[in-house]
């Protein structure tokens, strides 16, 4: 293949094996073989994904089947891309197992283009205007937190010293956000309607990346088998189907232009605007609007719920720098009202701490496939048109060309030498480029928000006698912590 015609200036990187090219278990085993047979301490797809770069340059190339896929590694290499080349690597691949659900609609997996750009700026616009006024985000979220904080320690009180499961708490009360700014409602954790629609969001998921269903990218008609997880995933879409449908409907019929509640009333009001100004091709219409819904809660949930869990992972392991964040929030914050955004500038050490965890736990390490929309040169190679392209934010974050000793878990990288806080522009867990994740302010908000206000009621410490976990975690859309528990103890008002 490498030889061949359009191909031959490609990228280097490991041969590729007939039909299944690099993937499908031999990624690995290429990583071994040129460490000259010695495993590598921590093999997962992320290790090894980078451990190549080592060995073809920050730039090289695999395939997965017969497709050209082209690992950006480094900082240099993934803003060089991102950044000076924006027209070209902007676009979305078309992935059949994800475009069967999305239709290529929506922010997320739409293709570079107008539609895009224009559905992208007013939900952009849209979420940005519920960081103020009388949508504000911060007293939900805040609202959320007693009800995690109260959560936290019934469970801690029952469990006997063995640690509460943080994971469904923190997942509710992240997941209970883009409900209130989608559905401008919040729900009770226990609420079957609530438990019913993320447990269809999270099997959806599942099937589509972790079950023979990825069948469907080598032969799309798989889907309609009429068994297996197949079957399974056509039930699951339709049930989805029918609760965003039902969702739209009921705000379009209690629609009241002049006091939007949330995300999708404004959309609604928007659909209204277009039609009233004779927009008739406007790609805004109710159709659109369920594709936007369902990337909010996508790309809205486990990302932030996994950035909360890797936060107390780490403070639980490293409570010296727990001990930091708690006498900086005690300083300026007290103990008697919760940490408010306004706090934030006055926090350095403890958004520094934020920020050191989401460097080392890149919570979207892979990024989300770009795709070269031209055939181009790039850095000395050719990259033809609809190459696959990966950028690397795990490799980004452990760059030793930027970073000092990257393996190390050090919050004070983050502050300048009076210890104010130094933003890195090498410091990328949003991305970077035209398609930087559309939710990172909202995101910024709901981890310092829900961490601060955790570190300044509780201590968080790990149980005795179990093993700390491993601090790899498992990589499947998202980098999540692997399965851990945590004793909480309250500190006193005083
Ligand atoms: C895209 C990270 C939370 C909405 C992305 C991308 C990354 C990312 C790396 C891909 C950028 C690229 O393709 O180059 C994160 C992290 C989060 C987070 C680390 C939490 C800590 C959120 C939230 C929302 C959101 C809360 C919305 C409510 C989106 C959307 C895109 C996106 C819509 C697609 C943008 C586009 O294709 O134009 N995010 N995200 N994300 N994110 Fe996030």
């Amino acid at each position: 293949q490498r030889q061949a015609g359009i191909y031959k200036n490609i990228p280097p990187g490991p041969k590729p094996w007939p039909v299944v090219g690099n993937f499908g278990g031999f990624l690995v085993p290429a990583a071994f073989r040129k460490n000259n047979g010695q495993p590598y301490k921590d093999v997962s797809v992320l290790t090894a994904l980078t451990t190549l770069a080592k060995l073809y340059g920050n730039v090289y190339s695999l395939f997965l089947g017969s497709q050209l896929v082209v690992v950006l590694n480094g900082y240099e290499e993934v803003r060089d891309a991102l950044s000076n080349h924006p027209e070209v690597f902007s676009d979305r691949p078309d992935i059949p197992s994800i475009s069967i659900m999305t239709k290529r609609k929506g922010i997320v997996f739409a293709p570079y283009g107008p539609v895009w750009r224009k559905q992208r700026k007013f939900c952009h616009a849209t979420l940005r205007s519920f960081g103020l006024g009388k949508l504000s985000l911060e007293p939900c979220i805040q609202r959320g937190l007693l009800a995690l904080k109260a959560e936290l320690l019934r469970l801690n009180e029952e469990c006997g010293g063995a640690g509460v499961d943080p994971f469904p708490l923190i997942g509710n009360a992240i997941s209970n956000v883009i409900c209130s700014l989608v559905l401008g409602r919040r729900f009770h954790h226990g609420d079957p309607e609530f438990r019913t629609i993320l447990g269809l969001m999270a099997r959806e998921l599942e099937i589509s990346v972790n079950s023979p269903a990825v069948l469907i990218n080598a032969v799309s008609l798989l889907y309609y088998l009429p068994f297996g997880v197949f079957k399974e995933l056509r039930q699951v879409e339709r049930d989805i189907t029918v609760f965003l449908k039902r969702i739209i409907a009921n705000h379009r019929e209690t629609l009241d232009p002049e006091n939007p509640r949330d995300l999708t009333d404004m959309y609604l009001i928007e659909i209204l605007a277009q039609q009233a100004a004779g927009e008739m091709d406007s790609s805004f219409n109710e159709d659109y609007l369920f594709y936007v819904i369902g990337d909010l809660f996508v790309a809205g949930t486990d990302t932030t719920t996994n950035s909360v869990l890797w936060t107390l992972l780490y403070m639980a392991l490293y409570p010296d720098v727990q001990d930091k964040v708690q006498a900086e929030l005690d300083e300026v914050v007290g103990r008697r009202r919760l940490p408010s955004l306004t706090d934030k500038g006055s926090l350095p050490f403890t958004e520094a701490a934020i920020m050191e965890v989401q460097r080392l736990a890149v919570v979207v390490p892979l990024s989300i496939p770009h795709m070269a929309s031209e055939t181009t040169e790039f850095r000395g190679y050719t990259i033809p048109k609809g190459t696959v392209i990966v950028p690397n934010l795990y490799s980004v974050h452990r760059d030793p060309a930027v970073w000092d000793d990257p393996d190390t878990f050090n919050p004070k990288r983050f502050l300048d030498d009076e210890g104010k806080l130094d933003k890195k522009e090498f410091f990328v867990p949003f991305g970077i480029g035209r398609r930087v994740c559309m939710g990172e302010k909202l995101a910024k908000m709901e981890l310092f928000l829900t961490v601060s206000g955790l570190l300044q009621a509780f201590r968080f410490r790990l149980p005795e006698g179990k093993p700390p976990p491993s601090l790899q975690g498992r990589f499947g859309l998202t980098l999540a912590p692997s399965p851990f528990t945590v004793c909480v103890s309250a500190r006193s008002e005083d």
